[in-house]
């Protein structure tokens, strides 16, 4: 799909995921908001795809794990008069712990950026984009939205949350012009990992996927007009099974891939 012309807003824009879709959304000519908490890395990414595509980029450099950032994201881009085509819920971290030993402010943050952040960001802007009549959103979830995962405990219940969410808005907003998908990536090649205090066991370090093809995976889903999509065959084939197992032993089996037991 051409985009020249629109305006994407991407979270998490810094690393990874977000990096690969920033890029690929520019080669499709649309103009981008690049938001994370690292700016120099922003501001390195912003250069890049001005020079290489010849599209408008700007930085805003914000917290989005606390309650006042996405209302300030919203006015610095929409109240400013910067209309958002399109936006890419994609910021978010895990931390690999046993629940009790994460400290509160660490799962508080992780709420507010993974549930509550993306949740407001998509209430904002949805509304200007109705009014426009049109507008799509990509909310980041992860196969972890298909399972109970322990010592990811309030991680993967919240992008379970996400899903829930994104499928049930894409379903109120059939007949609007405005699309809302989900992307539901398993492990992927980014800073996740350390950021979470991952160590890849074997099968996780072999069945990881490169953020650009996860990214595009997204982007074909989301305008082609999908309501959720896992990445890559693998991983669709897990969530699609994990229905035929008993739910203990999927919550075992979650536990035993991710490399930490009781
Ligand atoms: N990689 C995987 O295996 C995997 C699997 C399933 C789902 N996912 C999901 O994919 C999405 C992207 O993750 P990734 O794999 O690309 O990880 P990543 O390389 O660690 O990137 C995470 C991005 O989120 C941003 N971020 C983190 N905390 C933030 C905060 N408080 N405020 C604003 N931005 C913040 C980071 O930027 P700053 O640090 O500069 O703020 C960074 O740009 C996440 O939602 C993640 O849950 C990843």
């Amino acid at each position: 799909m051409e985009l020249r012309g629109r305006t994407a807003l991407v979270t998490g824009a810094s690393s990874g995921i977000g990096v690969a879709l920033a890029r690929q959304l520019a080669a499709r000519g649309a103009s981008l908001v690049l938001t994370a908490r690292r700016k120099d890395r922003l501001d390195a990414l912003a250069e890049e795809l001005r020079t290489a595509h010849g599209v408008d980029v700007t930085t805003v450099a914000l917290d989005l794990g606390r309650p006042t950032a996405p209302l300030a994201l919203y006015e610095a881009t929409e109240g400013a008069g910067q209309a958002v085509d399109i936006l890419v819920n994609n910021a978010g971290f895990g931390t690999q712990e046993r629940f009790d030993r994460i400290p509160w402010d660490k799962s508080a943050e992780q709420i507010q950026l993974n549930i509550v952040s993306l949740t407001e960001l998509t209430r904002r802007f949805l509304v200007p984009m109705l009014e426009r009549g049109r507008g799509h959103i990509l909310n980041v979830a992860s196969i972890g939205a298909y399972m109970p995962v322990p010592f990811f405990a309030t991680y993967a219940a919240g992008k379970a949350y996400v899903r829930n969410f994104t499928e049930a808005l894409a379903s109120e907003l059939a007949g609007t012009p405005v699309r809302v998908c989900c992307l539901c990536p398993g492990g992927t090649r980014t800073e996740f990992l350390d950021v979470a205090g991952q160590k890849a066991t074997w099968l996780v370090d072999r069945a990881l996927m490169s953020p650009e093809r996860c990214a595009r995976i997204g982007l074909r889903a989301l305008f082609g007009r999908r309501r959720n999509i896992v990445a890559g065959f693998l991983y669709s084939f897990l969530c699609w099974s994990v229905r035929f197992v008993p739910r203990r032993l999927v919550v075992w089996l979650a536990g035993l891939v991710m490399g930490k037991r009781a």
